[in-house]
C-alpha cells in the first residue's frame, strides 16, 4: 500500500489488483458501499464509459455535480471537471482515479498571468470556458462550455465588452457567431489543434456522403470545413439526428464508443491529426484506466481538495452559468 506521500508524488495508487476480479463488478459492489456515483466524460476509454452512471460533456457532468445525493464522487474526466464537481459540492468527497491528469489548454492559462491581463481590461467582464483552474473561476464573471458559450455572450447586453479565456479557437468561433468582438486569451487544446486540414480533406474524397463535424476547440480552417460543429453532447446527438450514414469526427477519440453504440448502422470515421497517427487521444483524459477507477473508490484516493476562499469565489460564475443554462432550457 502507498503512503499518502507516495501517493500526493504518484498521483494515482499502483498497488497490485488480483488478475481473477472482474472489476466491474467489484466497482458496482464498492459504488454501493460507499453510497459512490461514477461521472464520466465521453473521451474516457470505453471500459470507463460502460461502468459509468453518468455520461456527459462538460455541461451535463457540472449539472450533475451539482443535483447528486452521493456521498461520492468518482470524477473519470480531468483534474478541471472534478476541481468544478467540488465546487459545486464541497461537502461531497471528489476523487480523481489519477490526479496527474491535467489539461493542457487549462495549463495554457496561468493564472498569475491572467490576472495580470485582466487588469489590462479593467471595463471588461471575464467569461472563462470551463477548461480552466478553479483559480482562474475565481477571477471570472461567468464561466461557460462549449455548449453554452454563444448563448451566455448573447445573453449579455450587446455593449458589454468581454474577455474570453483561455481557448482562443472556442473564443473565435463565438465571437463569429454572436458578431462580438471579444478579447481573447491566447490559450488552445493540444488534442484539437493538431487535425490535419490536408489528410481531412483527403478522408472526405475518399467519403463524399459523409458528414464531416468538428468541435469548436478546432482551429478555423477545419472549422470551416464542418457541416456541424458542437459540443461532444452537440455532436453525438447530430449522430443520431442526421440521416446520414457515415461521419468524419473531429474530436477526441473517445467520442466514437457512444456515437457507435447509439448508432450501431452507422460509420464513425475519426479526423487524423498531423502525424502517422489514425485518429487522435488525449494523453491527460487516457491516464484513467479501469484498474485506477477501482482502486480510487476501493481506498477512497486521490481526492480533490480545493481552499475554501477558491471555492467560495469560483461558486459564483459556475452557478450563474448553471442559471442562464437552466433559463435556456440547456
Ligand atoms: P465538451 O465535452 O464540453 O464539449 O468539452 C470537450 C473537452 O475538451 C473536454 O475536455
Ligand atoms: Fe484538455 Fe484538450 Fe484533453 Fe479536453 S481534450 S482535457 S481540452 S487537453
Amino acid at each position: 500500500m502507498n503512503t499518502f506521500e507516495e501517493l500526493n508524488i504518484k498521483g494515482f495508487i499502483d498497488e497490485p489488483i488480483d488478475p481473477t476480479l472482474d472489476l466491474f463488478d467489484e466497482i458496482e459492489k464498492l459504488k454501493k458501499e460507499k453510497n459512490a456515483v461514477i461521472l464520466a466524460h465521453y473521451y474516457q476509454e470505453p471500459d470507463i464509459q460502460d461502468i459509468a452512471d453518468y455520461i456527459g460533456d462538460s455541461l451535463g457532468l457540472s449539472q450533475q455535480a451539482a443535483k447528486t445525493d452521493a456521498d461520492v464522487i468518482v470524477f473519470a474526466g480531468v483534474h478541471f471537471m472534478a476541481e468544478t464537481a467540488k465546487i459545486l459540492s464541497p461537502e461531497k468527497k471528489v476523487l480523481l482515479p489519477d490526479l496527474k491528469a491535467g489539461c493542457s489548454l487549462s495549463d495554457s492559462c496561468p493564472p498569475k498571468l491572467f490576472k495580470i491581463f485582466k487588469d489590462k481590461y479593467p471595463d471588461h467582464l471575464v467569461i472563462t470556458y470551463v477548461n480552466c483552474t478553479a483559480e482562474l473561476k475565481a477571477m471570472s464573471d461567468i464561466v461557460c462550455t462549449s455548449s453554452n458559450a454563444v448563448q451566455i455572450v448573447e445573453s449579455l447586453p450587446k455593449d458589454q465588452k468581454i474577455i474570453f479565456g483561455p481557448d482562443r479557437n472556442l473564443g473565435r468561433y463565438v465571437a463569429q457567431k454572436t458578431g462580438r468582438d471579444l478579447v481573447l486569451w491566447n490559450g488552445a487544446c493540444m488534442v484539437h489543434e493538431i487535425f490535419s486540414q490536408q489528410r481531412i480533406l483527403k478522408l472526405k474524397e475518399r467519403h463524399p456522403n459523409a458528414k464531416f463535424i468538428a468541435h469548436p476547440e478546432c482551429e478555423d480552417a477545419v472549422l470551416q470545413m464542418a457541416d456541424y460543429i458542437g459540443s461532444t453532447t452537440g455532436l453525438l446527438n447530430y449522430t443520431i439526428k442526421n440521416e446520414a450514414t457515415e461521419f468524419i469526427v473531429a474530436t477526441e477519440s473517445g467520442i466514437i464508443h457512444q456515437m457507435e453504440k447509439s448508432n450501431p448502422d452507422k460509420v464513425f470515421i475519426p479526423a487524423p491529426p498531423n502525424n502517422s497517427c489514425a485518429c487522435n487521444d488525449c494523453p491527460h483524459m487516457r491516464r484513467n484506466t479501469l484498474e485506477k477507477l477501482y482502486l480510487c473508490l476501493k481506498n477512497g484516493l486521490p481526492e480533490i481538495t480545493v481552499p475554501m476562499d477558491i471555492i467560495e469565489k469560483a461558486r459564483i460564475p459556475i452557478e450563474r452559468m448553471l442559471d442562464i443554462s437552466a433559463k435556456l432550457g440547456l
